[in-house]
């Protein structure tokens, strides 16, 4: 009897500007699967509640308003630079999520456990469509723990910085490179140091430090190891 093959998950983790999704996306891209931003999740989360509560202080309110939201994730429907519309309740937020409110609060969002809960129920949901590259903080540690797949990205928070500053820089947005350095790593902490789900690598993830690599270099890495778990795990 032909083996039957589960939906092949591909993980990819990393703190903010890691430049995982510059990763997945390629990847993605190359192998024919979706891409999947885990991080919209939370930043649609984090625009339901402004938007019923202006403020995102209410955990207990917070989640319960996450629980009965349908957040979903579906192929780009448009060509306006995006990778993948994001639906909140079925209305386009795509770019709504990119706003510096949602940044300013999505960390605090995405400590709450009852708001992780219900996202990482809808994620795994969302995995089960179909071969995807699924970049994020825990996806190889608690979203797809026997995910065939992890890599995990990191970079110095220097490195971040400076990447972020030449990625704003290019869209025309103005901000100092001390800023983004003190935000980054204020976003290290929160994320890293939360009670659930905390930024960690899983085990059995491959880690590579992307400090001074190009993503050509980095890319190549990841296509060496995905074809070699590949074989090795039949
Ligand atoms: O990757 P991003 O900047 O869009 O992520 C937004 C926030 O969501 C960030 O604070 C980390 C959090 N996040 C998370 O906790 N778990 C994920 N799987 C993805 C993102």
């Amino acid at each position: 009897m032909a083996e039957q093959h589960k939906p092949l998950v591909i993980a990819i983790d990393g703190p903010a500007a890691s430049g995982k999704s510059t990763l997945a996306e390629l990847l993605a891209k190359k192998l024919g699967f979706f891409y999947f931003d885990t991080g919209v999740m939370y930043r649609a989360a984090t625009l339901a509640a402004l938007r019923a509560f202006q403020s995102v202080e209410e955990e207990e309110a917070v989640t319960r308003l996450t629980e009965s939201t349908g957040i979903d994730v579906q192929p780009a429907s448009i060509e306006d630079g995006r990778v993948m519309d994001v639906l909140l309740n079925g209305e386009d937020v795509t770019w709504q999520i990119r706003s510096s409110e949602v940044e300013q609060h999505v960390s605090k969002v995405s400590a709450y456990p009852g708001v992780r809960k219900a996202l990482t129920e809808q994620q795994r949901q969302i995995g089960l469509r179909g071969n995807m590259v699924m970049a994020g903080r825990d996806i190889g540690t608690v979203v797809f723990p026997d995910a065939r797949i992890k890599i995990y990205l990191d970079a110095s928070a220097e490195e971040r910085a400076r990447r972020r500053y030449c990625e704003l820089e290019a869209r025309g947005v103005e901000m100092s490179y001390e800023r983004i350095l003190t935000s980054i790593i204020r976003r290290d902490r929160i994320d890293s140091t939360r009670k659930h789900a905390p930024l960690k690598a899983a085990a059995d993830a491959l880690v590579i430090n992307t400090d001074g690599k190009t993503i050509e270099e980095v890319l190549e890495e990841s296509l060496s190891f995905i074809h070699q778990q590949l074989q090795n795990q039949g």
